[in-house]
């Protein structure tokens, strides 16, 4: 089975930041406050914990977690 992938939609980020304050190990942000993906890939339940958090919190429902 494969790896599910974690991905932002940038055509949706509106730049938050919420991503990257509850999960750095997965986002950064750029100057605009706009996220991205540093890890796309989740090494321990507690990244997938993170990710899952980001996913329910993303006011702009930008954030995804799915298989390639
Ligand atoms: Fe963008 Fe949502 Fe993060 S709007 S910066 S993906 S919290």
């Amino acid at each position: 089975m494969t790896e599910p992938t974690l991905r932002i939609d940038a055509g949706r980020c509106q730049g938050h930041a919420i991503c990257y304050l509850l999960a750095p190990d997965l986002f950064e942000v750029d100057d605009e406050g706009r996220g991205s993906v540093i890890r796309d890939t989740m090494k321990s339940d507690g990244d997938q914990e993170q990710a899952a958090i980001a996913i329910d919190r993303c006011p702009e429902r930008a954030i995804s977690l799915r298989s390639a």
